[in-house]
């Protein structure tokens, strides 16, 4: 119960959505009437570990950013967006994105964010021609510094399966991951992806 006392995360501002009952049947953020989803007693069991995070993703309309600012709110972590000039909306930049994602070309996406002196690292991308879209790819590329828990996840416009996508990762991650998220845009959108991030949240405490 003391764990519910702890200072809930704040930094991504999260204030969207009604109330959330966890479907396991635990008790769900102290403060969901305004708004929060997250399950504070894994909250506390980061923050008694003082496990500092870092979320780095890409997002090109909106739905990776949607999920990564919920899952910053619930571990009180750090928020980084690679950019990339290469892509945008519209049928020309989707025939980009689809061409590059599908060749395996990195773009520009400047200074690869550290994260040094991070305990876990969670990273976000969707996935664009069943592959996890170039600017992930590229910052992966880079060889980060990144700490032995990683966690992935991933936003999609169907159901999957995405095998190549996880394929793709596996082979720039060599420790692998600890936790693990495939969400459609239309469940990220609507709230029905909860019930995924919370079985994340606790794969990442495990
Ligand atoms: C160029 C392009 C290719 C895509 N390819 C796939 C795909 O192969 N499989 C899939 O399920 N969704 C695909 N999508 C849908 C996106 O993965 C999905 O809408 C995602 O949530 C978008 O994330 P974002 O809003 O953070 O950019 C594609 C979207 C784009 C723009």
């Amino acid at each position: 119960m003391t764990l519910f006392n702890l200072t809930h995360g704040e930094k991504a501002g999260f204030r969207g959505g009604a109330g959330f009952d966890l479907l396991d049947g635990r008790q769900g953020c102290a403060r969901r009437n305004e708004g929060c989803w997250c399950d504070t007693r894994l909250h506390g069991a980061q923050k008694g570990k003082d496990m500092k995070t870092l979320i780095i993703y890409y997002s090109l309309t909106g739905t990776t950013r949607t999920l990564a600012r919920r899952l910053a709110t619930a571990l009180d972590a750090d928020l980084t967006e690679l950019t990339c000039k290469r892509y945008s909306r519209g049928v020309f930049g989707y025939l980009m994105a689809a061409f590059d994602s599908l060749r395996g070309h990195l773009p520009d996406i400047g200074a690869a964010p550290s994260a040094q002196g991070y305990d876990l690292v969670l990273l976000g991308a969707p996935i664009w021609v069943g592959r996890p879209a170039p600017p992930i790819r590229a910052y992966l590329a880079t060889r980060p510094d990144l700490p032995e828990r990683v966690g992935v996840f991933l936003t999609s416009g169907g159901p999957g399966p995405h095998g190549t996508a996880d394929a793709i990762l596996r082979d720039a991650l060599p420790n692998g991951w600890v936790a693990h998220l495939v969400a459609t845009d239309k469940s990220v959108k609507s709230g029905e992806s909860r019930t995924q991030e919370s079985s994340f949240l606790r794969d990442l405490a495990g």
